[in-house]
């Protein structure tokens, strides 16, 4: 597409605040996460302090974590992505500044307005309705963006990555709007439009889609962009990107009840859930062995590239939690997982080895670039990064398997007459090990993370913030 107005640098200003501010708030996140692991473990924790309680805290470790760590991943890759592909520079600059004044505001809000106690109660919703009213603004102005971008390409072509970064940022827009219908009751008090089932199943709607979404199809647009680029080789198969694409998106939309099994929702609505989670199970794995293919012929490469098995290792994290997702929505195998930890263990599988490691693999291919350097500052660290969160991941999803079928066994376990083999506390008593094995998983894996912030600081402070020309038009980004 022709657009004489194209200046000649691309935007990458909002792309290194993006960037430097997802390693911050990952590292904040996490060291929630941490703490709220060691609460588990040794509830004294809280200090009897209510704003650092468990309830309050979690909620504030969800958020910082997904929207706040993934989000400003997200917001900092699509950025670059849609500008190198499109061969032209982001549309609407000072929208653009204001997406990422705007989405740290409404992190810093979350930060202060959780400990306090407000909260909606909707999982993954909680932010009550003035903070909404701001993420929408920075959400529309993220599809203006965006969308403008594309719409002024010079590249005839629109690339797959863009695809998927287009589908997460329009349904994030429906999810958020549908699902935050409120009515306010005061200034940092709503009650939801929706009552009694009808708002649980908008809830999950809401709740498997921002999974879907928030967490997987715009992840999915890093893997089709950073994998081809940091191996040097084509997407093994675009035909299949394409099926990939439809049939995810159209798939995830109806999964949601998966987590109202056994519920007052009707019975055909969960075995309809059932069924497109476990249809959900070929896209997935269609587009992860699509990301993985595309190394054939460069598998070496793996050896010695620690940002490649980043981006790799990610995918097998992808497989193994759309692997689980899908035999979890089965309402035999839900009605041993639900409510125990087993559910916690797939959450971190898919959001500490799939959203973490593809992030991080990103992140330190965009760094350098964003200051001007070939790589890192230091790949040894990098290195170290990867050996530490991955063992952490490990130990974090193996306690929580084990810790979860244990609880699913014995909660369900009946003596024969009839009474209840343990008592709750029993289970909580059997538990507590792997709580503290988790802890340790989940310093190791923020461990790993404050790794990545120190050579993060050293790359930007080694190097300069550079204004990369936009080349001549040619065929490939
Ligand atoms: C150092 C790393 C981390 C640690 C130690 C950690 C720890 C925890 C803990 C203890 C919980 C509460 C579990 C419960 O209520 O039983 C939790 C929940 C959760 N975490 Fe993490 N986490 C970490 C990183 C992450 C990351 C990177 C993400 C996402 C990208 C994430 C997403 C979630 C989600 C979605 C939940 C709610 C799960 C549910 O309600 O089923 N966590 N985390
Ligand atoms: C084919 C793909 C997937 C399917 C069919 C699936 C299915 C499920 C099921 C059945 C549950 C348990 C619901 C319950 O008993 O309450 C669940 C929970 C969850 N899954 Fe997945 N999953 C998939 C992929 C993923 C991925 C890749 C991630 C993370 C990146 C993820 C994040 C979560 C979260 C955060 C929850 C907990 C929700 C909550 O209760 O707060 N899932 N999933």
């Amino acid at each position: 597409m022709n657009d004489p107005g194209v200046q000649a640098v691309y935007n990458d200003t909002v792309v290194r605040q993006f960037s430097i501010m997802a390693v911050v708030w990952g590292v904040v996140g996490m060291l929630v996460g941490v703490v709220i692991a060691a609460q588990l473990a040794w509830p004294d924790l809280n200090f009897g302090i209510p704003w650092l309680s468990y309830g309050r805290l979690r909620p504030l470790h969800t958020n910082a974590v997904i929207f706040a760590f993934g989000g400003c991943a997200l917001f900092a890759t699509s950025y670059y992505v849609v500008q190198r592909t499109g061969q032209v520079r982001l549309f609407a600059g000072p929208l653009a500044a204001f997406t990422f004044w705007g989405w740290q505001a409404v992190i810093v809000a979350a930060a202060i307005s959780l400990p306090l106690g407000y909260t909606t109660g909707k999982e993954y919703a909680e932010l009550e309705w003035p903070i909404d009213i701001l993420i929408t603004l920075v959400w529309v102005s993220y599809a203006i963006v965006f969308f403008g971008t594309v719409g002024r390409r010079r590249v005839k072509h629109i690339y797959v990555a863009n695809w998927f970064y287009g589908a997460f940022i329009l349904a994030v827009a429906v999810l958020h709007v549908v699902n935050s219908a409120e009515v306010p009751a005061g200034w940092m008090k709503s009650y939801s439009a929706y009552a009694g089932v009808q708002d649980a199943m908008i809830q999950w709607w809401y709740g498997h889609n921002a999974v879907g979404f928030f967490l997987t199809a715009g992840f999915l647009g890093m893997m089709y962009y950073f994998i081809p680029k940091q191996a040097e080789r084509p997407v093994y198969s675009y035909r299949l990107s394409i099926v990939h694409f439809w049939a995810l998106i159209f798939t995830y939309m109806w999964a949601g009840p998966h987590h109202l099994h056994y519920t007052a929702l009707p019975d055909w609505t969960q075995s309809l859930g059932m069924m497109f989670s476990l249809i959900l199970l070929a896209p997935s794995w269609g587009g992860m062995i699509n990301g993985i293919m595309t190394l054939s012929g460069a598998w070496h490469k793996l050896r010695d590239d620690p940002v490649l098995r980043f981006l790799i290792v990610s995918l097998s994290f992808y497989g193994m939690s759309t692997f689980e997702g899908p035999m979890m929505s089965i309402k035999t195998v839900n009605a041993l997982s639900h409510y125990t930890d087993w559910t916690i263990g797939h959450v971190h599988s898919g959001a500490l080895g799939w959203v973490g490691l593809i992030s991080m693999g990103s992140l330190y291919f965009l760094i350098p670039r964003m200051f001007g350097q070939k790589k890192m500052y230091s790949t040894k660290a990098i290195e170290l990064h990867f050996w530490i969160a991955t063992i952490g991941i490990v130990l974090y999803i193996a306690a929580m398997w084990i810790a979860g079928v244990m609880q699913g066994l014995m909660w369900g376990a009946v003596n024969t007459d009839g009474t209840l083999t343990y008592t709750f506390v029993e289970s909580v008593k059997a538990t507590y090990p792997f709580y503290v094995i988790r802890v340790l998983g989940g310093v190791l894996y923020l461990g790993g993370m404050l790794v990545m912030a120190w050579n993060t600081w050293m790359t930007a402070v080694s190097g300069r913030s550079v204004h990369v020309p936009i080349p001549a038009l040619a065929a490939h980004a």
